[in-house]
């Protein structure tokens, strides 16, 4: 390889692992890192989180800081904008006319927050970066009452957060239930409780017509008076380099199961990438996830270097939501059949599974850490591709480690 090196674009979690992962393979030659934001790659889950809710002053979570950057011997292009890439030069462009040349391009661009496009829409915040985050916090603290529209991750979590502060909080959901994307109706169910209890009025099923100064707007006419309106309706893949350069984009940058892009010196990892999974029949898929930008980093990384492994990570998500955690490894909409197996007092998982009986999904929700591990020993049986007999998922009294055995 020439001396232009690797260059990474987007400093996010997947930026971040990178370029750890690209020295821990081996790479002795020029690493670059361009970020659009000024700061140095940071933790994004606190944001909606313990950064609202605690009381001392906000700081980024540093993923990465100047010493470690130093001390991989990274090059970091902060508050940098890449508008394009000179796919015959190879060449990285940014907004002020740079051109950063490399052998291999990671494109880690993440997700964008999508915008609530009804009467007012503007006027709803959202939330990705700390920016957004510590803007959120010093609001919510000042406001006596918040509307939050959207009731996926975010949502939930800001609406937890926000009644943690004292808010009082009206959360609006435009499908029939809350967590429709990927969260079974059983556990969903656990957490609508849970808002309820928690005082949040929930209108579900509730579109929207307006956002106003003082509120928002249902449809059917009535108002909810708020100080404050949130929108956590949803992310989109940050496609804008990649289109701009050609690259094939399928719900995100079109990536095989190496994580190559339609070119083969560009990879993409993250938010922004989708990319046929083998563990689902090569079905394709995009992960809006933490750990999916670590373990794809770590991958696309290794096959920049010259491997070509497949991606083959089970998807797994979380969410932190007062005194509740739930998890979910692999996917529970692969399964046709659902098993439940109750882990303590108010803690249980199901089990999904497919056609064939084999094990595709898990998820469970309970107190603290309650389900932790068994999540964990699941995740093991989903990348085994493990087909346990139902009856022993199910019954408590057989350990999970031992079907891994098994
Ligand atoms: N009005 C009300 N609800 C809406 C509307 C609308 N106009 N549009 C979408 N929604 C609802 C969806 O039905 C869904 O329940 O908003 C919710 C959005 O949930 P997600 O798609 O999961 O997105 P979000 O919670 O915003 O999270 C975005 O951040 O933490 C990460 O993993 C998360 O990657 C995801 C991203």
């Amino acid at each position: 390889m020439s001396e232009a090196g690797m260059v990474i674009v987007g400093g996010g979690m997947a930026g971040a692992r990178a370029i750890v992962s690209l020295r821990a393979n081996g790479w002795q030659g020029p690493v670059t890192l361009v970020s659009e934001e000024t700061l140095l790659p940071y933790d994004r889950p606190p944001l909606s989180k313990a950064m609202i809710t605690d009381e001392k002053e906000p700081a980024p979570v540093s993923l990465l800081d100047e010493s470690m950057i130093a001390s991989l011997n990274a090059v970091f292009v902060r508050g940098a904008r890449a508008t394009g890439i000179d796919r015959k030069a190879k060449a990285l462009v940014l907004e002020d006319g740079r051109a950063i040349s490399y052998d291999k391009l990671l494109i880690a661009t993440g997700a964008k927050p999508r915008r609530l496009a009804i009467e007012g829409g503007e006027l709803a915040y959202t939330l990705r970066d700390f920016a957004d985050g510590d803007h959120l916090r010093s609001r919510l603290r000042a406001s006596a009452s918040a509307a939050i529209v959207g009731g996926g991750f975010i949502g939930l979590e800001l609406a937890a957060s926000a009644r943690k502060l004292g808010c009082a909080v009206t959360l609006v959901e435009a499908q029939p239930r809350i967590l429709m994307r990927g969260v079974p109706e059983e556990i969903a169910r656990v957490v609508h409780a849970r808002h309820l209890e928690a005082g949040v009025t929930m209108e579900v099923g509730t579109a929207l017509r307006a956002v106003r100064t003082d509120g928002v707007e249902m449809a059917d006419g009535r108002k909810v008076e708020a100080e404050i309106v949130i929108a956590g309706i949803g992310a989109q893949p940050a496609t804008a380099l990649a289109e701009a350069s050609g690259l094939a984009l399928d719900n995100g940058i079109a990536c095989d199961a190496t994580l190559k892009t339609s070119d083969p010196d560009i990879y993409a990892a993250g938010d922004c990438c989708s990319f046929p999974h083998g563990l689902f029949g090569e079905k394709r898929i995009r992960l809006e996830a933490w750990r999916n930008a670590t373990d794809q980093a770590n991958v696309a990384t290794a096959n920049m270097l010259g491997g070509d492994k497949p991606y083959l990570a089970v998807p797994w998500f979380w969410s932190d939501q007062y005194d509740l955690s739930l998890q979910i490894a692999g996917l529970p909409g692969e399964g046709v059949k659902t098993v439940r197996r109750a882990v303590a007092e108010r803690a249980f998982l199901l089990f999904h599974l497919d056609h064939g009986g084999r094990l595709v999904g898990a998820s469970g929700i309970g107190p603290g850490n309650s389900i932790a591990r068994e999540v964990k020993l699941a995740e093991m049986l989903i990348g085994r591709r493990a087909a346990p007999p139902p009856e022993a998922l199910a019954d408590p009294a057989v350990q999970l480690k031992g079907l891994l055995k098994a």
